[in-house]
């Protein structure tokens, strides 16, 4: 940390970081049984993919809000997971056939557990008055429901979407908005994220990092580290001694 500015303020990334994205498996479950688990990794990593695809190509012609975004990669992953693909001719039909399991799961995205530990570690941050914030590719009216639903009103001073940008994390817009939301340069924020390529991204951009490895993998390999690595998110608390 020597060659870094005590970190001012900090930005959390929401999916993945504050709250559980695979926490809609047990719902998944019961409503494709058997395929609960494979359903909720395949929906977020098309919900990535989905969200490169349209902050890229064609100069963002293709943007969509990451609500819209994630409901695409939800039916993708019911399709590839719990349907045969072959059977199911037209989307609009399948989608008829499948709204019920549809709208339930989007729902429940509005209500993702957070991690356990998060709302201490909010807490104490807020108690030693760090301004915090969230910086996010959802867009704000599914971030705000997630964030009321998990308890944590009050406690973060700016929820910032990138959706006024229409360009998603890794996009340097995307990222920019941080430091033009807190009033501080990238250099004085700690951005936290589990989600390694956030992290890498963020780190590229400037800002100070924590990766907050929850499941043991390998960092990127790009040549670039994250400022520090932890395995929860009390790992914040140490950029903040008090
Ligand atoms: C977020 C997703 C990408 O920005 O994790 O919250």
């Amino acid at each position: 940390m020597s060659n870094h500015h005590p970190a001012r303020a900090v930005l959390f990334d929401a999916y993945g970081t504050l709250f559980d994205v695979y926490s809609v498996a047990e719902l998944a479950e019961e409503l494709f049984p058997g395929h609960g688990q494979t359903l909720s990794v395949v929906w977020r990593d098309k919900q990535i993919e989905y969200s490169r695809l349209v902050t890229t190509c064609n100069h963002g012609a293709h943007y969509r809000p990451f609500s819209e975004i994630t409901r695409s990669a939800l039916i993708y992953a019911i399709k590839k997971v719990a349907a045969c693909a072959s059977e199911s001719s037209a989307t609009a039909e399948f989608i008829l056939e499948h709204e019920p399991a549809i709208e339930m799961l989007l729902a429940q995205y509005q209500h993702l557990d957070a991690f356990p530990e998060n709302l201490a570690v909010l807490q104490q941050l807020k108690a030693q008055g760090i301004p915090m914030g969230i910086l996010s590719n959802g867009n704000l009216s599914m971030l705000q429901a997630a964030v009321h639903s998990a308890g944590f009103d009050g406690l973060l001073d700016h929820v910032i979407s990138v959706d006024p940008v229409r360009k998603f994390k890794p996009h340097p817009e995307a990222y920019a908005l941080g430091e033009q939301t807190m009033g501080l340069p990238a250099s004085h924020i700690l951005f936290v994220s589990s989600n390694g390529w956030d992290a890498l991204g963020a780190t590229w951009y400037g800002y100070q990092t924590l990766w907050v490895n929850r499941y043991h993998l390998p960092f990127e390999e790009l040549g670039c580290q994250p400022t520090r690595i932890g395995h929860s998110l009390n790992d914040v608390l140490n950029f903040f001694p008090t």
